[in-house]
C-alpha cells in the first residue's frame, strides 16, 4: 500500500497483440510503481505516443497488420517521437533480426517467456538513462543561460571600463593641464606684479579664468555623470512633446540672455505632438535636452536650420517599446567614427568649431539604458545628423 502511494517512476506504453501478455507487463510494472498504458496494436500506439509521449515504449515485434520494425520505425521518423527510446519484446521461438532492431533505432530488447526480473532490470535502466540525459540537457541549458549572463555583464563592465579609463583621462590629463596654466600664469602675475588695464596681466587673468571654467564644468559633467548611475527610476507616463517646448523656450532664452549672440538664430522646429513613453522625467529631461542642444548646437553654423522631434511608430519593436528621432540639418559627423560618440569625452567636432566636453551622448546613453531602450544614429558631414532612441511606450 505504501509502495503504491510513492510517485510514479516512469510512463511506460506497451504494445503487444497478445492481451495476455500485455496484462501480465502491466502487473509486474504496476507493482513497481510505474504508470503503465497498454495497446493492442501499433497504429494505436503510434497515436497515443504523438498525442502524449511515455517514457518508454515495449514493443511487441510480431503483431498483424503492422509489426514492431515498423512501428519503430515510425517514431523514429516522427520528430515528436522520435527521442522515446524503444525495447523489443519478441519471442523465443520466433525470427528476431537484432541488428536491424538496433539499426531502426531500438535501444534494448527483452525475450519472451518474460523473466520478470531481467524484465525490470531492463527498464529501470532505460529509464535511468533518460533520466540521466534530462538532467545533463537540463544542466546544459542552465549553463548556456549563465553563459548568455556572464557575456552581458561581461559587455556592460566592458562599458563601465571604458567611462573609468576616460574618467581617468579626464581627471588626471585635462584637470592637471589646466592646473598648469593656472600656477603658470598666477606665477607670472606674482613675479611680475598685476597691472590694472594692461594687456598681459588680463591675459593671464584671462587664461586662469578660463581654465578654472573649464575645471569647475567637467567636475560639473563627472558628477552629472555618477549621479545618473546611481539613480532609482522613478517610472511615470511622461509626455515628450512638453518637455521639448520646455526645452526650446530654455534654449532660445539662452540665445537672448548671450553677451554678444552671433547673430540671431531662425530654427524650424518640428515637434511632434502628444509623444509619450513610460520613464523618469528628470532622467529623460536631461537625455532630450542633451540631443535637442546638440541639434541646435551642431546647427549654429548652418542654414535654413530645421530641428525634428518625432517617432516612427509604424515600426513594431519588442518590449512594447517605441522609436523616436531628433532630426537636424547641420554640421553633421563623420560616420567612420560613429563608433565612439557615445563614449564619454570623445568628441568629433574640435573645440574651435563647437564648444563642449562630449559628456552629452554618453550621458544620454546611459539614460536610455537604464530604462530597458537603445540608441544609435546616423550622420553625414555638413548634412546634419539623426539620433534615434527606444523606450518604453506610454501605459494606459
Ligand atoms: N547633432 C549633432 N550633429 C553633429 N555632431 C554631433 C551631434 N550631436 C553630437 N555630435 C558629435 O558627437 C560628439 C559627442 O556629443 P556630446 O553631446 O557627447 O558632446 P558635446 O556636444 O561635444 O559636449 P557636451 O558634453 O557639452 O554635450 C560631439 O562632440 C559631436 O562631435
Ligand atoms: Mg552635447
Amino acid at each position: 500500500m505504501a509502495e503504491n502511494q510513492e510517485t510514479s517512476k516512469g510512463d511506460i506504453l506497451i504494445v503487444d497483440d497478445i492481451p495476455e501478455n500485455l496484462e501480465l507487463l502491466f502487473q509486474i510494472l504496476t507493482e513497481q510503481n510505474y504508470e503503465v498504458r497498454r495497446v493492442l496494436n501499433g497504429k494505436q500506439a503510434l497515436k497515443i505516443a504523438e498525442l502524449d509521449s511515455p517514457d518508454l515504449i515495449l514493443l511487441d515485434i510480431k503483431m498483424p497488420e503492422m509489426d514492431g520494425y515498423e512501428v519503430c520505425q515510425r517514431l523514429k521518423n516522427n520528430p515528436k517521437t522520435q527521442h522515446i527510446p524503444v525495447i523489443f519484446l519478441s519471442a523465443l521461438s520466433e525470427t528476431f533480426d537484432k541488428i536491424k532492431a538496433f539499426q531502426i533505432g531500438g535501444v534494448d530488447y527483452i525475450t519472451k517467456p518474460f523473466h520478470i526480473p531481467e524484465v525490470l532490470a531492463r527498464v529501470k535502466n532505460q529509464l535511468q538513462l533518460i533520466k540521466t540525459k534530462k538532467r545533463l540537457e537540463e544542466r546544459n541549458e542552465m549553463l548556456i543561460s549563465i553563459n548568455q549572463k556572464l557575456e552581458l555583464q561581461k559587455q556592460e563592465l566592458e562599458i563601465v571600463n571604458q567611462e573609468l579609463e576616460a574618467f581617468n583621462h579626464r581627471v588626471c590629463h585635462d584637470i592637471r593641464n589646466e592646473l598648469a596654466i593656472i600656477t603658470g600664469f598666477s606665477q607670472i602675475l606674482r613675479e611680475n606684479g598685476y597691472t590694472p588695464n594692461n594687456q598681459k596681466s588680463n591675459e593671464a587673468l584671462d587664461y586662469i579664468i578660463s581654465s578654472s571654467r573649464l575645471i569647475e564644468q567637467i567636475i560639473k559633467d563627472l558628477s552629472r555623470l555618477t549621479y545618473i548611475n546611481s539613480q532609482q527610476l522613478n517610472l511615470e507616463n511622461v509626455d515628450l512633446t512638453s518637455l521639448a517646448h520646455h526645452i526650446i523656450s530654455t534654449l532660445n532664452q539662452k540665445q537672448i540672455d548671450r553677451d554678444a549672440p552671433l547673430r540671431d538664430r531662425v530654427i524650424d522646429w518640428k515637434i511632434t505632438p502628444n509623444l509619450s513613453v513610460y520613464g523618469d522625467p528628470n532622467l529623460l529631461y536631461i537625455a532630450l535636452d542633451n540631443l535637442l542642444s546638440n541639434a541646435y548646437k551642431y546647427t549654429a553654423k548652418s542654414e535654413n536650420v530645421s530641428i525634428e522631434f518625432g517617432t516612427i511608430d509604424n515600426i513594431n519593436v519588442g518590449d512594447n517599446q517605441q522609436i523616436f528621432y531628433v532630426k537636424d540639418n547641420g554640421a553633421g559627423f563623420d560616420m567612420e567614427k560613429v563608433d565612439t560618440i557615445f563614449t564619454p569625452f570623445v568628441r568629433l567636432h574640435s573645440s574651435a568649431d563647437f564648444e563642449g566636453t562630449g559628456i552629452g551622448l554618453a550621458t544620454v546613453q546611459k539614460i536610455i539604458h537604464l530604462h530597458g531602450g537603445k540608441i544609435w544614429c546616423e550622420g553625414e558631414i555638413n548634412k546634419g545628423a539623426i539620433f534615434y532612441f527606444q523606450l518604453p511606450r506610454m501605459k494606459s
